[in-house]
């Protein structure tokens, strides 16, 4: 491979790097998902919207790879069958809404 084929795999791969883990994502499915599946256990535990999960003192995520992975561990430990997909869609949501993770 000639420099010039390999250049653009590098800015390529640079660039995806600087993107959230979760690529890009709709997030209108995000609410809906949310409140089916996760939105009840952490009410029952914060009371109100449940948010405070998110916003409380101390709370476990510094990044948008730990908020994914986390996501993805709710849905495997709830086995409510969400798809890669929907795990991002509802990670980038709470990313937006609570965390602002800018990493
Ligand atoms: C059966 C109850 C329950 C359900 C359902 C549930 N969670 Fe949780 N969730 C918890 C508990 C308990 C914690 C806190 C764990 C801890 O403090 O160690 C938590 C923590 C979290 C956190 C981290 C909060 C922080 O500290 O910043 C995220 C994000 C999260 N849940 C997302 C979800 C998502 C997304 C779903 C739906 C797929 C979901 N949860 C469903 C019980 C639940």
């Amino acid at each position: 491979m000639t420099v010039s084929r390999i250049l653009p795999l590098l800015l390529f791969a640079s660039v995806a790097h600087a993107e959230p883990p979760w690529g890009k994502v709709d997030l209108q499915a995000a609410p809906e998902l949310h409140q089916k599946a996760c939105a009840g256990c952490h009410i029952r535990m914060y009371g109100g919207d449940g948010s405070k999960m998110y916003t409380r003192d101390g709370r476990m995520l510094s990044t948008q790879l730990e908020l994914l992975q986390r996501v993805g561990a709710c849905n495997a430990q709830m086995n409510a069958g969400w798809f890669p997909e929907e795990e991002g869609t509802v990670a980038a949501w709470l990313n937006q809404r609570y965390y602002r993770f800018e990493n």
